[in-house]
């Protein structure tokens, strides 16, 4: 069982704009961070469109999607993607959102459903993994979630989909990790004009 965090970032270390809200999912400024993807056919093809781009970036994507199981993310992603992943969300795993507000479970179209969490990362990482099969955990996001389970040293390999943009401001995804090195190991870089990939593994 393999815990993961794949996470789209700018050069300066973003991993999205100022001002998240709602009404502004990825915060201002936050479009080249995501712009790459939306003509991937991997990305088409979740989100129930036809058509795009076969190319080693729509490989990647691919190749995420079919090696997630389950999913953990915190309550903004959530609330910030609820309305644009509709009735089918293309996570098509169950997933764990880390909350203080308690909610019912949502069964979605696909395979997804969206189980709320009150009690904690370690739980969310427990329940995700029971539900994953023999597939991969991943920690999905926002940066504050990822944050904790760094801290803790619960994820083991993370891919950082590097845009060539420099965002000058947003939320950073290394801040308050407490002090102390932590060790990767390079796993892969693939290069392309869209992103630069680079997947490392923690030495534990
Ligand atoms: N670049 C990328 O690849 C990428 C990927 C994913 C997301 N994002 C972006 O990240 C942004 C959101 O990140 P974020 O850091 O603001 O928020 P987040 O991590 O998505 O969610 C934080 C919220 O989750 C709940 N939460 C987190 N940890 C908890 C815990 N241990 N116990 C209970 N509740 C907990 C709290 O919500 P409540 O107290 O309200 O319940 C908290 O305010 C969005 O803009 C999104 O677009 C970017």
């Amino acid at each position: 069982m393999t815990v993961t965090a794949d996470m789209a970032i700018s050069l300066d270390g973003y991993i999205a704009g100022t001002d998240v809200a709602i009404d502004n999912p990825g915060g201002d400024g936050a479009e080249p961070l995501f712009e790459w993807i939306h003509d991937l056919a991997s990305w088409r093809e979740r989100q129930g469109m036809t058509g795009g781009k076969e190319n080693r970036d729509s490989e990647l994507m691919r190749e995420w999607f079919d090696a997630t199981g389950a999913v953990v993310m915190g309550r903004m992603m959530y609330d910030t993607g609820e309305e644009f992943w509709g009735d089918n969300p293309p996570f098509r795993a169950p997933v764990f959102v880390l909350t203080h507000r308690p909610r019912p479970t949502l069964v979605k179209e696909g395979g997804t459903s969206f189980t709320f969490v009150t009690d904690g990362i370690h739980s969310a990482l427990d329940q995700a993994k029971a539900a994953a099969g023999n597939r991969n955990v991943d920690i999905a996001g926002g940066a504050s979630t990822v944050q904790q389970y760094l801290r803790e040293g619960l994820i083991d390999e993370l891919q950082l989909h590097v845009v060539p943009a420099l965002l000058g401001g947003g939320l950073r995804l290394f801040e308050g990790l407490g002090a102390g090195r932590r060790s990767l190991e390079p796993v892969r870089v693939a290069d392309t004009p869209l992103a630069t990939h680079l997947k490392y593994r923690f030495v534990k």
